[in-house]
């Protein structure tokens, strides 16, 4: 999997040292709250393994599932939600954690389905977010690192549904991506 990489940008430990400072950072910030985190599947699941361990705190977990990509790596726009109930998250603290911050659509459109439940509040935490103008504003509350507008896998990140369980994350070869149509 690695010969597929264009090259590495961050290894596990200094994914893990920053889990540290995010898991800090949340932790003061909701240690009088009860918090509820609403995790993104697939592309969040080792990321929230990692940074949930760190956060001494009670806390609720559920976990959500889109899809907006269908395979291809770009967004699509439409964001379609594979549960039909959605967790119960009237009157509680939510902490949204997702992988990667990129268009915008996808947090958008959770962020605005979860918003109709009235919880409390809502924050967001992303592990990545690409700097680029998004086709929806998102504030991201929590950032792991900013990223160039390059396409990465690993640490939970995907290519059609390849690359998830490197521990690591890397750009990956363009020509691995470029798809005719
Ligand atoms: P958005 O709706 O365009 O913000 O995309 C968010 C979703 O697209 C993320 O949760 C990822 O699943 C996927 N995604 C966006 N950029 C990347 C990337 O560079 N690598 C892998 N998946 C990505
Ligand atoms: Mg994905």
């Amino acid at each position: 999997m690695q010969d597929d990489l264009d090259r590495i940008l961050f290894r596990e430990t200094t994914i893990l040292r920053r889990l540290d400072e995010l898991a800090g950072q949340i932790s003061k910030d909701y240690r009088e709250r009860e918090l509820t985190v609403i995790a993104v599947l697939n592309g969040s699941l080792i990321f929230m393994a990692d940074l949930l361990r760190r956060i001494p705190l009670p806390l609720k977990l559920d976990c959500l599932s889109v899809a907006s990509y269908h395979g291809k790596a770009q967004t699509s726009g439409e964001v379609i939600f594979k549960q039909i109930a959605l967790p119960d998250v009237m009157d509680r603290h939510i902490l949204i954690l997702d992988d990667i911050l990129d268009s915008g659509h996808t947090l958008a459109a959770i962020r605005d389905k979860l918003q109709t439940a009235k919880p409390r509040s809502i924050r967001v935490c992303v592990l990545l977010s690409k700097k680029k103008r998004r086709a929806r504003h998102v504030d991201a509350d929590y950032v792991g690192f900013e990223i160039e507008d390059e396409f990465v896998v690993g640490y939970g990140l995907d290519f059609m549904e390849r690359y998830r369980n490197l521990p690591y994350i890397g750009v990956l070869r363009k020509e691995l991506i470029a798809q005719p149509g």
